[in-house]
Protein backbone atom coordinates (compact mmCIF):
# COMPACT_ATOMS: atom_id res chain seq x y z
CA UNK A 1 0.00 0.00 0.00
CA UNK A 2 0.64 3.25 -0.75
CA UNK A 3 0.47 6.75 0.93
CA UNK A 4 0.57 10.17 -0.69
CA UNK A 5 0.03 13.28 0.75
CA UNK A 6 -2.55 15.46 -1.33
CA UNK A 7 -1.50 18.78 0.47
CA UNK A 8 0.98 20.07 2.72
CA UNK A 9 -1.87 19.95 5.53
CA UNK A 10 -4.02 16.75 5.01
CA UNK A 11 -5.57 14.53 2.58
CA UNK A 12 -3.86 11.54 1.17
CA UNK A 13 -4.07 9.42 -1.70
CA UNK A 14 -3.74 5.72 -1.14
CA UNK A 15 -2.94 3.22 -4.36
CA UNK A 16 -2.46 -0.87 -4.02
CA UNK A 17 -4.65 -1.28 -1.71
CA UNK A 18 -7.97 -3.36 -1.79
CA UNK A 19 -11.04 -2.02 0.47
CA UNK A 20 -12.32 -5.98 0.44
CA UNK A 21 -8.97 -7.36 2.28
CA UNK A 22 -9.90 -6.78 6.43
CA UNK A 23 -5.47 -7.33 6.09
CA UNK A 24 -5.69 -3.48 4.53
CA UNK A 25 -7.68 -2.08 7.77
CA UNK A 26 -5.88 -1.32 10.13
CA UNK A 27 -3.35 0.86 7.91
CA UNK A 28 -6.41 2.64 5.98
CA UNK A 29 -8.34 3.70 9.56
CA UNK A 30 -5.08 5.05 10.65
CA UNK A 31 -4.36 7.53 7.56
CA UNK A 32 -8.30 8.06 8.18
CA UNK A 33 -7.67 9.77 11.63
CA UNK A 34 -4.30 11.36 10.10
CA UNK A 35 -5.54 12.59 6.97
CA UNK A 36 -8.90 13.26 7.40
CA UNK A 37 -9.61 12.46 3.69
CA UNK A 38 -8.78 9.58 2.28
CA UNK A 39 -9.11 8.83 -1.50
CA UNK A 40 -8.63 5.07 -2.35
CA UNK A 41 -7.86 4.47 -5.78
CA UNK A 42 -9.17 1.70 -8.64
CA UNK A 43 -11.63 -0.29 -6.10
CA UNK A 44 -14.42 -1.88 -7.90
CA UNK A 45 -17.41 -2.76 -4.86
CA UNK A 46 -20.71 -3.97 -4.79
CA UNK A 47 -23.00 -2.50 -2.41
CA UNK A 48 -22.50 -5.18 -0.22
CA UNK A 49 -18.25 -4.96 -0.21
CA UNK A 50 -19.03 -1.27 0.33
CA UNK A 51 -21.30 -1.91 3.23
CA UNK A 52 -18.62 -3.97 5.09
CA UNK A 53 -16.21 -2.12 4.39
CA UNK A 54 -18.51 0.69 6.19
CA UNK A 55 -19.00 -1.64 8.84
CA UNK A 56 -15.36 -1.80 10.33
CA UNK A 57 -15.65 1.83 11.35
CA UNK A 58 -19.21 1.50 12.69
CA UNK A 59 -22.48 0.76 12.66
CA UNK A 60 -24.24 2.49 9.56
CA UNK A 61 -26.11 6.08 9.71
CA UNK A 62 -28.97 5.40 7.21
CA UNK A 63 -29.62 8.86 5.68
CA UNK A 64 -33.06 10.30 6.15
CA UNK A 65 -33.16 12.68 3.07
CA UNK A 66 -31.12 10.92 0.13
CA UNK A 67 -32.54 8.86 -1.99
CA UNK A 68 -31.60 5.11 -1.48
CA UNK A 69 -30.55 2.02 -3.43
CA UNK A 70 -33.61 0.19 -3.72
CA UNK A 71 -31.93 -3.23 -3.02
CA UNK A 72 -29.41 -1.51 -0.39
CA UNK A 73 -31.27 1.06 2.02
CA UNK A 74 -28.00 1.57 3.55
CA UNK A 75 -26.36 2.85 0.28
CA UNK A 76 -27.58 6.66 -0.51
CA UNK A 77 -27.50 7.40 -4.43
CA UNK A 78 -25.55 10.58 -4.88
CA UNK A 79 -26.66 11.71 -8.64
CA UNK A 80 -26.65 14.12 -11.41
CA UNK A 81 -28.41 13.28 -14.36
CA UNK A 82 -27.07 15.26 -17.77
CA UNK A 83 -29.88 16.70 -17.89
CA UNK A 84 -30.09 18.54 -14.27
CA UNK A 85 -28.72 21.75 -13.00
CA UNK A 86 -28.45 20.93 -9.23
CA UNK A 87 -25.93 19.19 -7.70
CA UNK A 88 -26.07 17.41 -4.20
CA UNK A 89 -23.86 18.97 -2.17
CA UNK A 90 -22.37 21.56 -3.43
CA UNK A 91 -23.10 24.27 -0.61
CA UNK A 92 -19.54 23.45 1.37
CA UNK A 93 -20.88 21.66 4.49
CA UNK A 94 -20.58 18.89 7.03
CA UNK A 95 -22.91 15.88 6.24
CA UNK A 96 -25.42 15.03 9.14
CA UNK A 97 -24.04 17.86 11.58
CA UNK A 98 -27.51 18.26 12.03
CA UNK A 99 -27.82 15.24 14.10
CA UNK A 100 -27.69 15.16 18.00
CA UNK A 101 -24.69 12.20 16.89
CA UNK A 102 -22.65 13.45 14.08
CA UNK A 103 -21.77 11.30 11.58
CA UNK A 104 -17.77 9.65 11.98
CA UNK A 105 -17.28 9.19 8.07
CA UNK A 106 -18.77 9.39 4.54
CA UNK A 107 -17.50 6.78 2.40
CA UNK A 108 -18.35 7.71 -1.66
CA UNK A 109 -17.48 5.28 -4.54
CA UNK A 110 -17.76 6.59 -7.81
CA UNK A 111 -19.15 4.41 -10.34
CA UNK A 112 -19.88 6.92 -13.42
CA UNK A 113 -17.88 10.15 -13.73
CA UNK A 114 -17.98 13.12 -16.24
CA UNK A 115 -15.06 13.48 -18.33
CA UNK A 116 -14.29 16.59 -17.02
CA UNK A 117 -14.88 18.11 -13.70
CA UNK A 118 -17.44 16.87 -10.88
CA UNK A 119 -14.27 17.34 -8.13
CA UNK A 120 -14.80 17.39 -4.68
CA UNK A 121 -13.29 19.94 -2.64
CA UNK A 122 -12.61 19.76 1.17
CA UNK A 123 -12.02 22.08 3.77
CA UNK A 124 -9.31 21.03 7.48
CA UNK A 125 -11.36 22.58 10.76
CA UNK A 126 -7.90 21.78 12.64
CA UNK A 127 -5.89 23.29 10.43
CA UNK A 128 -8.33 26.42 10.19
CA UNK A 129 -8.54 26.58 13.69
CA UNK A 130 -4.87 26.35 14.60
CA UNK A 131 -4.39 29.53 12.02
CA UNK A 132 -6.39 31.84 13.78
CA UNK A 133 -4.95 34.07 16.63
CA UNK A 134 -5.02 32.62 20.32
CA UNK A 135 -7.15 35.62 21.70
CA UNK A 136 -9.74 34.67 18.92
CA UNK A 137 -9.55 30.36 19.62
CA UNK A 138 -10.23 31.12 23.04
CA UNK A 139 -13.40 33.05 22.90
CA UNK A 140 -14.44 30.43 20.24
CA UNK A 141 -13.88 27.29 22.99
CA UNK A 142 -16.30 28.94 25.16
CA UNK A 143 -19.03 29.00 22.25
CA UNK A 144 -21.94 26.74 21.25
CA UNK A 145 -23.60 26.89 18.05
CA UNK A 146 -27.30 25.57 16.63
CA UNK A 147 -27.37 23.30 13.64
CA UNK A 148 -30.52 22.05 11.72
CA UNK A 149 -31.90 20.05 8.61
CA UNK A 150 -35.22 22.07 8.06
CA UNK A 151 -34.16 24.74 5.77
CA UNK A 152 -31.98 22.63 3.72
CA UNK A 153 -34.21 18.88 3.69
CA UNK A 154 -37.58 20.76 5.06
CA UNK A 155 -40.85 21.09 3.58
CA UNK A 156 -39.67 24.20 2.40
CA UNK A 157 -37.37 22.79 -0.44
CA UNK A 158 -40.69 20.75 -1.63
CA UNK A 159 -40.46 22.41 -4.70
CA UNK A 160 -36.34 22.41 -5.31
CA UNK A 161 -35.24 20.56 -8.14
CA UNK A 162 -33.66 18.13 -6.43
CA UNK A 163 -36.95 17.10 -4.28
CA UNK A 164 -39.02 17.27 -7.46
CA UNK A 165 -36.52 15.10 -9.35
CA UNK A 166 -36.81 12.36 -6.15
CA UNK A 167 -33.16 12.91 -5.17
CA UNK A 168 -33.78 13.94 -1.89
CA UNK A 169 -36.95 13.66 0.01
CA UNK A 170 -39.04 12.70 3.35
CA UNK A 171 -39.04 16.75 4.14
CA UNK A 172 -41.11 15.91 7.38
CA UNK A 173 -38.42 14.49 8.66
CA UNK A 174 -36.40 17.45 8.53
CA UNK A 175 -36.83 18.26 12.13
CA UNK A 176 -33.72 18.26 14.10
CA UNK A 177 -32.21 21.06 15.67
CA UNK A 178 -28.91 20.71 17.64
CA UNK A 179 -26.36 22.74 20.15
CA UNK A 180 -22.89 21.15 19.08
CA UNK A 181 -19.34 23.27 20.32
CA UNK A 182 -18.01 25.32 18.38
CA UNK A 183 -14.71 23.96 19.17
CA UNK A 184 -14.38 19.97 19.45
CA UNK A 185 -11.99 17.52 20.70
CA UNK A 186 -11.83 15.58 18.04
CA UNK A 187 -13.03 11.69 19.08
CA UNK A 188 -10.30 9.92 17.71
CA UNK A 189 -7.20 12.03 17.24
CA UNK A 190 -7.89 14.16 20.04
CA UNK A 191 -7.24 17.09 17.94
CA UNK A 192 -8.94 20.76 17.97
CA UNK A 193 -10.98 21.66 15.26
CA UNK A 194 -14.04 24.18 14.42
CA UNK A 195 -17.35 22.34 13.93
CA UNK A 196 -19.35 25.09 12.28
CA UNK A 197 -20.76 25.13 8.58
CA UNK A 198 -22.36 27.44 6.07
CA UNK A 199 -24.94 24.91 5.33
CA UNK A 200 -26.34 23.41 8.70
CA UNK A 201 -25.38 25.97 11.25
CA UNK A 202 -28.08 28.42 11.82
CA UNK A 203 -26.44 30.87 14.74
CA UNK A 204 -24.53 30.58 17.96
CA UNK A 205 -26.00 29.97 20.76
CA UNK A 206 -26.84 33.35 23.36
CA UNK A 207 -25.30 36.00 20.77
CA UNK A 208 -26.84 38.72 18.90
CA UNK A 209 -27.95 37.42 15.67
CA UNK A 210 -25.11 40.04 14.42
CA UNK A 211 -22.87 38.94 16.18
CA UNK A 212 -22.80 35.43 15.33
CA UNK A 213 -23.16 36.16 11.81
CA UNK A 214 -20.13 38.04 11.99
CA UNK A 215 -18.12 35.11 14.27
CA UNK A 216 -19.44 32.32 11.50
CA UNK A 217 -18.52 34.75 8.65
CA UNK A 218 -14.84 35.22 10.39
CA UNK A 219 -14.19 31.45 10.09
CA UNK A 220 -15.73 31.00 6.97
CA UNK A 221 -13.88 33.16 5.06
CA UNK A 222 -10.58 31.36 6.58
CA UNK A 223 -12.23 28.24 5.44
CA UNK A 224 -12.50 29.81 1.79
CA UNK A 225 -8.71 30.46 1.69
CA UNK A 226 -7.30 27.71 -0.94
CA UNK A 227 -4.35 26.75 1.59
CA UNK A 228 -6.72 24.66 4.27
CA UNK A 229 -8.49 22.87 1.16
CA UNK A 230 -8.11 19.97 -0.74
CA UNK A 231 -9.28 18.81 -4.09
CA UNK A 232 -10.34 15.45 -5.40
CA UNK A 233 -10.69 14.63 -9.12
CA UNK A 234 -12.57 11.42 -9.78
CA UNK A 235 -11.69 8.26 -11.69
CA UNK A 236 -14.61 5.66 -11.97
CA UNK A 237 -13.52 2.67 -9.01
CA UNK A 238 -12.38 5.11 -6.68
CA UNK A 239 -13.16 5.78 -2.89
CA UNK A 240 -13.10 8.62 -1.10
CA UNK A 241 -13.57 8.60 2.70
CA UNK A 242 -14.06 12.14 4.66
CA UNK A 243 -14.09 13.08 8.37
CA UNK A 244 -17.18 14.61 9.10
CA UNK A 245 -15.54 15.81 12.69
CA UNK A 246 -12.61 17.16 10.87
CA UNK A 247 -13.78 18.53 7.47
CA UNK A 248 -16.12 20.74 5.52
CA UNK A 249 -16.70 19.69 1.69
CA UNK A 250 -18.29 20.78 -1.83
CA UNK A 251 -19.01 18.67 -4.84
CA UNK A 252 -18.08 21.28 -7.54
CA UNK A 253 -21.06 21.35 -10.10
CA UNK A 254 -19.06 22.21 -13.55
CA UNK A 255 -20.30 19.12 -15.66
CA UNK A 256 -23.69 20.15 -17.21
CA UNK A 257 -24.70 18.06 -19.97
CA UNK A 258 -22.99 14.58 -18.71
CA UNK A 259 -24.10 12.42 -15.91
CA UNK A 260 -22.38 11.60 -12.30
CA UNK A 261 -23.15 8.70 -10.23
CA UNK A 262 -21.94 7.69 -6.56
CA UNK A 263 -23.03 5.14 -3.95
CA UNK A 264 -22.32 6.78 -0.44
CA UNK A 265 -22.58 4.94 3.11
CA UNK A 266 -22.21 7.21 6.07
CA UNK A 267 -20.84 5.43 9.52
CA UNK A 268 -22.58 6.58 12.67
CA UNK A 269 -20.81 8.67 15.23
CA UNK A 270 -21.13 10.07 18.24
CA UNK A 271 -22.00 13.39 20.80
CA UNK A 272 -19.22 15.57 20.13
CA UNK A 273 -17.13 17.39 23.19
CA UNK A 274 -16.05 20.50 23.46
CA UNK A 275 -12.42 21.06 23.29
CA UNK A 276 -12.33 22.85 26.41
CA UNK A 277 -14.56 20.60 28.64
C1 LIG B 1 -21.85 14.82 -0.69
O1 LIG B 1 -21.94 15.96 -0.23
O2 LIG B 1 -22.04 13.84 -0.01
C2 LIG B 1 -21.50 14.63 -2.14
C3 LIG B 1 -20.14 15.04 -2.49
C4 LIG B 1 -19.87 14.81 -3.94
O3 LIG B 1 -20.75 14.38 -4.67
O4 LIG B 1 -18.75 15.07 -4.38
Amino acid sequence: MHIRKLTGLFGAEISGADLRDPACFDAIKEAFIQYSVIVIRGQRLTPDDHLAFARRFGPINVNRFFTKLESHPEVALVLKEKDQKGAIGEEWHTDHSYDVAPATGSILHALEVPPHGGDTVFVSMADVFESLSEPVRRMLRGLSAWHSSRHVFGETQGNSEAAQSGRIGNAALATQDVLHPVVIRHPLSGREGLFVNPQFTTRIEGLLPGESAAILEMIYAQCRKPEYQARVSWNVGDVTMWDNRATWHKAINDYHGYRRYMHRVTVEGCALQPAQA
